[in-house]
């Protein structure tokens, strides 16, 4: 190299040729950098300017992170005080059965309290097979695999499935684990408006089509209760050559002859090429799985990374899920007793003058719009005695801030009309209605 000037920098401590561009990080440029960017920003600075949370906690409306202090039944008990539960995904009430507790103490007592490691390497237990086996005939496909969360399942199974040379076609409003599972992968993702299927079909018509194409959506939209549209989905995926996955995790064990979900409403279950869901909802539990046929989960079960470097399902989880399918399967009369309650509720919100959006599930939401209007009307329930949810950005669009309420199969008539009671006279009190 030609001898240059060169120059001393005391704060870096280092020697430098004066004009050379340098791209090692010791030198003059990077730490000038690195000088500057400190200067500008601090890593935890955004920490400290959370607004939204902090202000509803300063007007005594904050609706997260709420201790419970019982089950999670149709009544709870929260701050020492009893409440009508309306804010679980609890539906068909098995978290409280009987059989479902049993088996997951047995299930302690044989096999210990948990799996130390992931299932590719020592957490498999003879009864997570017994459970895929089940689920797999369950919903009427070759195969499926257990993962320790919902979020995991659809994490692992969309981040192993799509690779460089796909591509995603995703409803805009599916769950988080969903939109994750999509950043993970390696593939790119294109988005249409919400159950809109000629929006899709026109996202469909501008992919090439060498590349391989994943359409995603939920079964149940889990924010506003609505069902995606399987008989359009299943002919557009054909006519362009898609794969076709449905998160079922709120439609199973509530939709369809079996409690299959919504693909089995409306007889496509053959159609679904990926199905997931989890046992967080209707199978009382934890985990969750990905069923599909024997080729497809073999690849799942070597690639997806949220499965090989995850410690398996808790041995009390995986009986608890098993004991719940079996009475999914056995006791249809739960699910009939679910749809009671949901049309009791769907029409009592609707003669109040609610506005409930598009519901067709045990979902039903509340929509108030603003945020802070919300952030009130969940407060005046939950002081009325009726505990709901409240779901703001980004888990809905900006203006449409809900109460989201969930029905159970357990839940009674006399529950239901005092929830209608408080919501109908908290809504008047507040100029909700
Ligand atoms: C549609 C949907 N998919 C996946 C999940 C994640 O499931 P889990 O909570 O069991 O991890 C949820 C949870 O709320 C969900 O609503």
């Amino acid at each position: 190299m030609q001898a240059g000037i060169q120059a001393f920098d005391a704060d870096a401590g280092i020697t430098y040729d004066v004009g050379r561009q340098y791209r090692h990080p010791t030198t003059r440029t990077y730490l000038a950098d690195v000088r500057e960017r400190t200067r500008m920003a601090d890593l935890f600075a955004k920490c400290a300017t959370l607004e939204k949370p902090r202000q509803a906690e300063a007007m005594g409306c904050y609706p997260f992170f709420i201790p419970l202090e019982s089950e999670a039944g149709p009544e709870v008990i929260i701050q020492g005080r009893k409440m009508v539960m309306l804010g679980s995904n609890n539906y068909l009430g098995l978290t409280q059965d009987p059989r479902v507790k049993e088996a997951a103490r047995d299930a302690i007592t044989r096999y210990g309290s948990g799996c130390t490691g992931s299932r590719l390497m020592n957490g498999t237990l003879d009864l997570h097979r017994t459970l895929e086996a089940r689920l797999a005939s369950f919903v009427r496909k070759d195969d499926s695999l257990v993962f320790t969360t919902g979020f995991q399942t659809n994490l692992g199974a969309i981040s192993a499935l799509v690779g460089r040379h796909d591509t995603i076609v995703l409803d805009r409003s599916v769950h988080a684990s969903i939109i994750d599972g999509c950043r993970l992968s390696m593939g790119e993702t294109l988005r249409f408006k919400h159950n809109d299927m000629a929006d899709l079909e026109r996202v469909l018509q501008g992919i090439d089509p060498k590349r391989g194409i994943l359409i995603i959506v939920d079964g149940v939209f889990s924010m506003e209760g609505d069902v995606a549209n399987v008989p359009e989905l299943v002919r557009l995926k054909k006519k362009y050559g898609a794969r076709l996955m449905i998160d079922e995790a709120h439609s199973v064990g509530v939709f369809g002859e079996g409690g299959r979900g919504v693909a089995e409403h409306f007889g496509l279950l053959d159609e679904v090429d990926v199905f997931t869901a989890t046992f967080s909802k209707s199978f009382a539990s934890i985990g969750g799985f990905v069923a599909g046929n024997t080729d497809v989960i073999y690849y799942i079960r070597h690639m997806a990374r949220a499965l090989l470097f995850s410690a398996a399902l808790p041995p009390a989880s995986t009986a608890a899920a098993l004991a719940a399918l079996d009475i999914i399967e056995q006791e249809p009369e739960r699910r009939t007793r679910l749809w009671e309650n949901t049309r009791y509720l769907q029409s009592g919100l609707k003669e109040l003058r609610f506005s409930i959006g598009k519901s067709e599930s045990p979902v039903v939401p509340l929509i108030v719009g603003d945020e802070m209007r919300l952030a009130m009307f969940w407060r005046g329930l939950f002081d009325g005695g009726v505990f709901t949810n409240a779901a703001v950005s980004p888990a809905v669009e900006p203006d449409r801030a809900l109460i989201r309420t969930s029905l159970m199969a357990t839940h009674t008539p006399s529950q239901l009309d005092f929830a209608l009671e408080v919501m109908g006279s908290t809504g008047r009190k507040q100029g909700i209605l």
